[in-house]
């Protein structure tokens, strides 16, 4: 069985840590390790990665602001504009990368804008560099890293967030990047619920198999406290899961970046469009399908050999009704995101698979082209 979310491989090391981020404090000498990789900055650990950005939002003032956005990712930041009456600017993304792309930036980057939200997405790093060159020294810019653990982004910006559950089985957690000297407000503490505990269950295979087939309408009924206004900070269980598990991490990246490597030729050889690879750390191993392929049929032929493929962002954030009548878009504006996110399918990658998982996942992908 195959998924695409954070798995954890069952055997004695693993549950040992499973078991001890709920009894025991996190080893200090992680925390040391994390700091060192965000080197004169403040870390402030968040419920969502959501809960960093709009901490972010409140320490810069940036309420009442315009901030260049991605037209391509997720809606979760539209209830973030309308809370602080943001006006959002979309760019469309490029084609190769999946990232926003400089010439847009140029086009649309205007005296009044305030901020640029910047997402590695996938993975694959944005040049903070070059982003800069063109926006100016007086345009605050925010890294989006919930897809970028582990290749050293969210330094560059001037504030950045990460997404923890997306690199790590810790149910939920989020983090701000801020700069040293600037003091964040409070934010109130929050328990480990019981909602957090069926998202770690899900980690396991064989739950995530018995959700899968079963209880989709499970998890809805569920109130999700994420959806309150309130930023929080994250809870001592998942902050422990995430700190147990960073060292094993940072191992076996170089493996899981091979694998994707080895992914995308196989996917290429089929015809499909993968993203660039230069310090992708493969969050989501990323293809567009080849043109006129039925890419929600391949989704629904792939369950049939357990591979349980998602489609981040089938429906990005300016594909929403209320987001395209609230800013007036017009989505001729985006023919590039709109191309992506028809085609995109985000295939299972874990850093435990080897070469003969990818091979045996390239079979069944032949098979289900075939059969569409
Ligand atoms: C690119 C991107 N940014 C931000 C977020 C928000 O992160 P979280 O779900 O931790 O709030 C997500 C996911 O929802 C995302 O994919």
């Amino acid at each position: 069985m195959y998924f695409v979310h954070p798995q954890i491989k069952f055997n004695i090391g693993n549950i040992k840590k499973v078991v001890f981020s709920f009894i025991k404090s996190s080893d200090p000498a992680a925390l040391k390790k994390l700091e060192g990789m965000f080197p004169g900055k403040e870390i402030v650990f968040t419920d969502m990665g959501r809960s960093a950005f709009k901490l972010i939002i409140e320490s810069f003032n940036l309420q009442n602001s315009k901030m260049l956005v991605p037209a391509y990712i997720c809606d979760v930041f539209y209830p973030i504009f309308k809370q602080y009456h943001i006006s959002p600017v979309f760019l469309d993304a490029d084609k190769e990368t999946f990232n926003i792309s400089g010439n847009e930036l140029k086009e649309k980057i205007t005296p009044e804008t305030k901020s640029i939200l910047v997402s590695h997405t996938y993975g694959l790093p944005v040049n903070i560099g070059k982003i800069r060159e063109i926006a100016g020294s007086q345009v605050l810019v925010i890294e989006d890293c919930a897809h970028s653990f582990g290749n050293k982004t969210g330094n560059a910006g001037d504030a950045s967030f990460f997404s923890l559950y997306k690199s790590f089985p810790t149910s939920r957690g989020g983090m701000a990047i801020l700069p040293k000297n600037m003091k964040a407000k409070d934010l109130p503490k929050t328990c480990f619920n019981p909602r957090d505990f069926l998202s770690l269950l899900n980690s396991f295979s064989i739950f995530a198999y018995i959700f899968k087939q079963f209880g989709s309408g499970i998890a809805k009924t569920i109130p999700r406290k994420e959806k309150l206004t309130q930023p929080s900070l994250l809870n001592r269980v998942s902050m422990n899961l995430f700190l147990n598990l960073l060292d094993d991490f940072e191992k076996v990246l170089p493996q899981r970046i091979k694998l994707a490597l080895f992914f995308q030729s196989e996917l290429k050889k089929l015809g499909f469009e993968v993203q660039d690879s230069q310090n992708n750390v493969f969050t989501y191993l990323s293809a567009l399908v080849p043109e006129n392929t039925d890419r929600d049929g391949l989704v629904k032929k792939l369950r049939k050999h357990n591979i349980f493929c998602t489609r981040i962002w089938h429906t990005p954030i300016v594909f929403n009704p209320e987001v395209q009548k609230e800013y007036s878009l017009n989505l001729a504006g985006f023919p590039n995101t709109i191309d992506i996110s028809k085609r995109v399918i985000n295939f299972p990658l874990q850093n435990f698979y080897t070469e003969k998982d990818i091979r045996k996942m390239a079979l069944a992908l032949t098979k289900s082209i075939n059969a569409l």
